[in-house]
Order: structure tokens, then C-alpha cells, then sequence
């Protein structure tokens, strides 16, 4: 009787412990260097990262206290930036390949000199018994046949690289960052790198940091190999109204139908806050906002297991938007925008914003059907406000069809409701953080990418997870939102054309 009563409970166990994992991420205020440019001793450095290392330790005691199995720290959090390619060189380490051979920092301290920061690592990971994954920078000499042309001038390459360590401590991923933003301390690897690890309760995760969001490499390379979880430590910093932390990380998840577990820096000077655990179903985040003290932020959550999904998961179809009030029921219809109706033929005027020339034209009727086309991609909203003071708040609907170009290079597709700063049109498009007025909506385009990233950014930032969202053949996607929690900052079809970036 005991021995079948043991053997149900143990079932019950395993079965749910493969539904569902705890993941956590830290959004850490990094301590800095002062004076990154300045080359120290790697006595130094490591007196620096220690008081960095210590708040990670900390962190990962409560984490492991809450039951996380997995522990995501942000990019950067242990040495800082703004360094040299030199200034940075006692904070590196030579990081072995995982693929190549099978080392635990925390049991095998010897194995390698000059890895201080590798065993502390590890060996939190094993004292907490969890997976943790942490952002370093890495050492690799070029090997002795490598062609002049590849190898850096001094000889050797330096990365901005994830390490992930398994409950054990064991290394189990090196991955080293793609698409560097500025960071004049590092190379871009020789070789592109898809890298994933895998785990006991939640199956692979694939690496990427921060700026690679925004690219099809790595980061849509490995979702199209089937990985439906990212882990993303990032230092990002914060570009309202269309790329804030938790409006685009989130945004991606949904959008390309996978858990981002994302891990911020919290730096108010450099506007970088906002990390959360992102799935297709739920997002848990934190955001602070002016005031807020300056302080780290652990986030844990129980999220379920993302199995792998048919090949161009992508591309299905979501769930569609309810054909009744939907407005245009016709294959062709979003091709060919219709007129204005009588009294709300606001004209389209052109501002900036995110350093692109949008389309605009100004939301202004309490109710309406609007267009705005940027060349032949048109955006669609019908809305009505549930709550809005004409003399307080302006919003226009905006679209953009072409490559940005400023800080990276990347081709675009967007629309987008925005609130204006001011009571001018020419401020819209500017950065806004409040908003009083809501609006019940449905926004549509029809894009030539399958890759589509929509977003709804509320008051004092916060998201919310659209209604429903429709992803069409053709390439039409809606969405559409009622009953906004808080005023409407921006609401966001994000388009990325992956196929004309390198034109
Ligand atoms: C440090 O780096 C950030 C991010 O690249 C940059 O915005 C900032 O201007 C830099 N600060 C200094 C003092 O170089
Ligand atoms: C580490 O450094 C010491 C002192 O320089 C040296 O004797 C030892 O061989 C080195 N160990 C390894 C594994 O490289
Ligand atoms: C998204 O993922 C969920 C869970 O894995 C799956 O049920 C759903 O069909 C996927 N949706 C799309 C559009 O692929
Ligand atoms: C917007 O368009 C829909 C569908 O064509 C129509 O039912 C609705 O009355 C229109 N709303 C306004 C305010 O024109
Ligand atoms: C709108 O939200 C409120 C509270 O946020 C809720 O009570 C109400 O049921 C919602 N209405 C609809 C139509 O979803």
C-alpha cells in the first residue's frame, strides 16, 4: 500500500515538474569602475568585480530560497563598461569551450589560472543548486593557423560572452555576443554562434545579449531551429516610445511565440531599467520610474515549459480577431486604405520619432476609422475613447516603412499610436511616460515580414497583453485591445525586415 501511494505521489511530481519551471532574473545596479579608461591591475579588477559578485551571491541565496531553477544576471553586471580594449584587459578571462571539454570551476579551481570570477560563478550555481547564467567578458588567443586577416592586430580576441553553469556548477554554454552596440572593448566573433544548453526541467534555452534582439542572428536563427526559450541579459538602454525594455523584450516573446527571460542593468543615468520573464502567456516584469530608488530588483516566476512547435512556428497563425467587429473582412482590404470619413479628414504631416521620418495624422474624433500610409504600407485603426480630455492629451496614429539607420542599421515596418508630448503635432513622436486617455482599439497593417512584434505600453510603464491578435496569409497582422488598465502611452506593430537589412 505505502510502496503504490510512493509511486503516484512521485508520478504526480515528475509530471508537473515537466509542465512548469521557476525562473528568475535579476535586474542589478551595477557598481562601476569610475574610471573605465584607465587600465587597472587584475588585483584591482578583481576587487571591483568581487563587491559585484557579492550582490549576485546574495541574490542567488534568495532565489534558491524561492525554488528557482534558473538565474539570469544582466549583461555587463560584473565589470561594468565604457572601457578600452585595453583598459578592460584585467577584468577578462580565458574561458574554455564547453563543447570542447568538460570543466567545473567550482571543483576543479586548479584546472585554469585567472579564473576567479568562473569559480565564484560556478560555484554559486552548485551552493544554490540551480542553473545560472551571467555575463562576462572572454579572452581567446587566435589559434596558431588562423589567417592574419580574421585575427585582431594584437593577437587575440576579446567578447562580450554568456556563460551559463548547470545545478552542479559544471560550465555548460559560452556564448559570445553577435551584434556588439559601441563596445569599443570587444570583437564580433569569427564565426557566427547558435549556442543552447540544456536542462532537466525545461529542456534547451538558447543565449543571446541584448542589441542581438533586434537581428535574425542569433536570435530568430534559433527560434527557427525550434528554441522556445531565450535567456537575455541585456544593458539596455531605454528609447520611448517604440523601443523601451519591457515594450520590446515582451513584444519579441509574443510576437515569435517564445520565453525571453530578461535580465536589465539598473542605471538611472544611462535610462536602463525594465527586466521581466516574458512567456506567450504571461509577463512578469519590473519597470522603475522617475522617483524610484536606484536598486536592484529580483523577479521570480513559475512559467510552463515551451516545447518545440512545428518548423515557421512564426508564421501560423495566432488567434484570429473576432470576424464580427472586425472591420475589414476582405483578403485585399488593407491594400487599399479607405478614404476618410466625412469630418475626419485629418491631414498626414511627417515627424520624427525614433529618428525616423513617420507618417502621421492626428486621432482627434471620439470615434473613427483611420489611415496613414508611408509609401504603400498603410496602418489601420478604428478606436473609440473610453477616456480622453482633448485639451490635455494629443495622439496620432504613425507609420514608417524603411531602414533606420541611427545607432544600428536595421530595416523596419511599423505602426503605432502614440501620445504626443505636447499639444503640437510636432510633438509627436517625442518621448512620453504618462498618459491619462484610454482607448478601445483595433490596429491593423499588412506587413512583408512575418516578423512582427506588437506591443501595448500603458501608463507610468507598464504593459499589457493585447486582446487578441490575428497573423494572416498575406501578411496581414491586427491587433486589438479594449479596457487599457491605465492611459495609453503607445500601442505597436513592430515589423523587422530581416531580408533588407544587408541591402
Ligand atoms: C558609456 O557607455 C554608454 C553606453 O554605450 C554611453 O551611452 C555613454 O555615453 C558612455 N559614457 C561615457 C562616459 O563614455
Ligand atoms: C598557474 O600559474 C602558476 C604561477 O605562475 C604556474 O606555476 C602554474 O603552472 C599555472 N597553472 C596553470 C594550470 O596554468
Ligand atoms: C505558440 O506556442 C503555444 C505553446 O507552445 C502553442 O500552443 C501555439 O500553437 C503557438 N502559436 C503559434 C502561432 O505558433
Ligand atoms: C469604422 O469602420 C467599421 C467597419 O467598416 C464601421 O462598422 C464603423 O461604423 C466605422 N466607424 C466609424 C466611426 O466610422
Ligand atoms: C474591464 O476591466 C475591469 C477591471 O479592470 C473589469 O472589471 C471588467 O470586467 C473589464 N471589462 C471587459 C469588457 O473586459
Amino acid at each position: 500500500m505505502l510502496v503504490v501511494f510512493l509511486l503516484v505521489f512521485c508520478l504526480g511530481e515528475t509530471e508537473s515538474a515537466a509542465d512548469s519551471y521557476v525562473a528568475a532574473v535579476y535586474e542589478h545596479r551595477v557598481i562601476l569602475n569610475p574610471n573605465p579608461r584607465v587600465p587597472v591591475s587584475r588585483r584591482e579588477a578583481l576587487i571591483h568585480m568581487q563587491k559585484n559578485l557579492d550582490i549576485y551571491e546574495e541574490q542567488a541565496a534568495k532565489a534558491a530560497q524561492q525554488g528557482v531553477q534558473i538565474l539570469v544576471f544582466p549583461e555587463d553586471g560584473i565589470h561594468g563598461f565604457n572601457f578600452t580594449r585595453s583598459s578592460i584587459s584585467g577584468y577578462m578571462e580565458t574561458i574554455p569551450d564547453p563543447q570542447e571539454e568538460s570543466w567545473n570551476p567550482c571543483t576543479e579551481p586548479d584546472k585554469y589560472n585567472n579564473t576567479e570570477v568562473l569559480q565564484r560563478l560556478s560555484c554559486m550555481a552548485r551552493r544554490n543548486n540551480l542553473y545560472l547564467v551571467a555575463n562576462m567578458p572572454d579572452l581567446q588567443p587566435c589559434p596558431l593557423k588562423t589567417a592574419p586577416s580574421t585575427c585582431p592586430a594584437d593577437g587575440h580576441w576579446q567578447f562580450n560572452t554568456n556563460v551559463a553553469f548547470n545545478s552542479d556548477g559544471l560550465l555548460v554554454a559560452r556564448y559570445h555576443k553577435q551584434n556588439l552596440f559601441f563596445e569599443e572593448s570587444f570583437d564580433t566573433p569569427p564565426k557566427l554562434e547558435l549556442i543552447t544548453f540544456d536542462t532537466p526541467f525545461a529542456g534547451k534555452f538558447g543565449l543571446i545579449i541584448c542589441f542581438d534582439i533586434l537581428f535574425h542572428d542569433p536570435t530568430v536563427a534559433l527560434v527557427k531551429m525550434g528554441v522556445r526559450q531565450l535567456v537575455f541579459p541585456t544593458a539596455w538602454m531605454n528609447e520611448l516610445p517604440l523601443l523601451d525594455s519591457i515594450q520590446f523584450h515582451r513584444a519579441f516573446s509574443l510576437g515569435a511565440n517564445v520565453t525571453v527571460l530578461s535580465s536589465n542593468l539598473r542605471n538611472d543615468q544611462l535610462i536602463m531599467t525594465g527586466s521581466g520573464i516574458y512567456t506567450p502567456f504571461s509577463a512578469t516584469f519590473h519597470h522603475a520610474v522617475k522617483g524610484d530608488p536606484e536598486e536592484g530588483q529580483l523577479l521570480v516566476a513559475t512559467v510552463p515549459v515551451l516545447g518545440p512547435v512545428g518548423v515557421n512556428s512564426v508564421t501560423e497563425s495566432l488567434s484570429p480577431v473576432d470576424a464580427q467587429s472586425d472591420h475589414c473582412h476582405t483578403d485585399g482590404c488593407a491594400d487599399s486604405p479607405s478614404p476618410p470619413s466625412p469630418g475626419s479628414s485629418y491631414s498626414t504631416f511627417i515627424g520624427t520619432m525614433m529618428h525616423d521620418p513617420f507618417k502621421f495624422v492626428l486621432i482627434k474624433e471620439a470615434e473613427g476609422n483611420l489611415t496613414v500610409c508611408d509609401g504603400k504600407f498603410c496602418c489601420h485603426l478604428q478606436y473609440k475613447w473610453t477616456a480622453h480630455d482633448e485639451g490635455k492629451e494629443l495622439y496620432a496614429l504613425g507609420a514608417f516603412a524603411g531602414t533606420h539607420t541611427f545607432n544600428g542599421r536595421y530595416a523596419l515596418q511599423v505602426c503605432a499610436v502614440v501620445r504626443c508630448a505636447g499639444l503640437e503635432a510636432s510633438s509627436c513622436g517625442q518621448k512620453v511616460e504618462e498618459a491619462e486617455s484610454k482607448m478601445d482599439f483595433l490596429m491593423e497593417a499588412t506587413f512583408q515580414t512575418d516578423y512582427v512584434y506588437p506591443s501595448v505600453l500603458v501608463n507610468r510603464m507598464a504593459i499589457e497583453q493585447p486582446d487578441k491578435l490575428e497573423k494572416a496569409a498575406g501578411g496581414r497582422v491586427a491587433m486589438k485591445h479594449s479596457n487599457l488598465s491605465g492611459g495609453l502611452i503607445t500601442a505597436c506593430l513592430y515589423g523587422r525586415m530581416y531580408q533588407l537589412d544587408n541591402e
